[in-house]
């Protein structure tokens, strides 16, 4: 790398390297667009092609470069960076000079996803006692409570869309457990759609456009995201009306916790008015179930696709002495490590996006401030550099000494440094319990050949809409 590296304590005290541009950098400008179809006259026509197939697009053009420029017409450059020690920088050692983009918070306001600095600070110091393992196991029997109710409607033989079904499912655990209130199963049809509408900000129809045309995807996203703040309003009001003062240091879930500090007027919480404790809660809404969703359904896909794999899955959980419990979350290391390589190979979060706040550089390319910075965590996670076999759903690969050896950054689904995700425990929790109580009663066929990957790439990863699976007793 051409560029001086210097040195400096990160907020921990550690002392990390950072790179600083150099006179001997070339500025990205210079880095060609990716290669485009020849019919397309233009480079910067790509981006159709880029809508078209985000992944294809991306993994061709970081065939054989870690740092790509792209342009997008309306955005300007985006520099894309593939390697794990890129990503480091990003989220770690050089993560004050980046910020995040502004578009989650045009769609989602003041919540912890999105504000910055002091505030963020606050926000995650307030929330993150609800988060850690401990507080998070106490959800397990609610969670599995949630789960069992629905897959009782299942009938054997049935074909489900399992994108659908796992999406009501992680919608009615999030519900009755971080925001305490039980959806009807059939029924709450409002904030189901609702919640479905939340990705209609980012679709790539509205990429060029400015944000303020109200494009038909927008006006669903902005009635949605009403809906939800109509429904986190309601409910902190309904709690703060039962009466008892809650204590905010021994709430036990998210609404009590809010609740508890706007009655005690916790002053620097940072999420004191009214609006931004609903942003609070309709952060957590979307930020909390769909990247779930996302999990099983490709956790579900790929089981259905490999016997072998399948066949000690189901021992695992076969053995258990009846649905899974907080006790047995240890047991199930098949099962985890089924959603450790899910995770890898379909990453919900597939691009983490940053703007540069001061010129950096990338393997000797000069990077100007106010340019976005991608990190395609899609890419990364099926290096052939780090992953043998990069592409293929290997959880058995997950050995303790191949984690021990992993570079820290090659794998890194739910981001890294201070702001990673803040509900990783209850994820891995959430995603561990749902196959075990799933797989105990049902097996899953894919009705499709497996031989395509079934994704589509929108503002997170999804299982394409339609693909169906049989449900068959077990
Ligand atoms: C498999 C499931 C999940 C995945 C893969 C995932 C992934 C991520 C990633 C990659 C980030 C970092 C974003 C960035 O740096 O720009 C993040 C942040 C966040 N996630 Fe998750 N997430 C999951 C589940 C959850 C759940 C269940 C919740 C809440 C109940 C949640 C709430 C959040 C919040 C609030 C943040 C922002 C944290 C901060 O900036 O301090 N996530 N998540």
């Amino acid at each position: 790398m051409s560029s001086d590296t210097g040195e400096c304590a990160d907020s921990t005290g550690e002392v990390v390297e950072r790179e600083t541009p150099s006179a001997t950098d070339v500025d990205v400008s210079t880095l060609p667009l990716p290669p485009y179809p020849p019919n397309l006259g233009s480079p910067k026509l790509h981006v159709f092609r880029q809508m078209r197939d985000p992944r294809a697009f991306m993994f061709e053009s970081m065939a054989t470069h870690d740092v790509v420029r792209t342009h997008f017409v309306g955005m300007g450059d985006i520099v894309a960076v593939g390697h794990p020690e890129h990503l480091k920088r990003l989220l770690l050692t050089e993560r004050d000079r980046f910020s995040k983009t502004d578009d989650f918070s045009i769609a989602f306001g003041e919540g912890l996803l999105t504000v910055e600095g002091e505030e963020w600070r606050q926000q995650r110091d307030v929330l993150q006692p609800l988060f850690v393992r401990d507080a998070v196991l106490g959800y397990a029997d609610g969670m599995v409570e949630q789960m069992r109710r629905r897959v009782a409607n299942w009938e054997d033989g049935q074909r489900v869309e399992l994108q659908r079904e796992m999406t009501d499912m992680t919608l009615d655990v999030l519900f009755a457990t971080v925001l305490g209130r039980q959806l009807e199963l059939d029924g709450d049809e409002a904030i189901r759609e609702a919640a479905e509408h939340l990705h209609d900000w980012f679709l790539p129809t509205s990429w060029f456009l400015p944000d303020w045309v109200p494009t038909p995807a927008r006006r669903r996203f902005t009635a949605a995201k009403r809906t939800l703040e109509r429904e986190a309003g309601r409910l902190l009001d309904e709690k703060t009306a039962e009466g008892a003062p809650t204590d905010p240091s021994g709430a036990d879930d998210l609404l009590s916790l809010l609740v508890g500090l706007r009655q005690a007027g916790v002053t620097d919480s940072g999420m004191l008015t009214d609006e931004r404790l609903r942003d609070q809660m309709v952060t957590m809404i979307f930020a909390g179930h769909d990247t779930t969703t996302t999990t099983l359904s490709f956790a579900f896909y790929l089981l259905a696709h490999h016997p072998d794999v399948r066949e000690r899955f189901h021992a695992e959980v076969d053995a258990l002495d009846g649905p899974p419990t907080m006790e047995d979350v240890d047991d199930l290391a098949v099962t985890e490590r089924v959603v450790t390589e899910t995770l890898r190979l379909f990453p919900p979060v597939h691009t983490l996006p940053r703007l540069a706040d001061e010129t950096v550089a990338f393997d000797g390319y000069r990077v100007p401030a106010g340019t976005r910075v991608h990190a395609p965590l899609f890419r990364i996670q099926r290096d052939s550099r780090f992953f043998e076999a990069p592409d293929t759903f290997r959880p058995e690969r997950w050995t303790p000494e191949f984690r021990q050896s992993l570079h820290n950054f090659a794998y890194a689904p739910f981001g890294g440094g201070p702001r990673i995700c803040i509900g990783r425990e209850f994820a891995l929790l959430e995603a561990k319990l749902a196959l075990a109580t799933v797989g105990r009663e049902y097996e899953l066929y894919h009705l499709g050949d497996g031989d395509e990957e079934p994704t589509s790439f929108e503002m997170t990863t999804r299982m394409r809409q339609g693909e169906e699976f049989l449900v068959t007793e077990r």
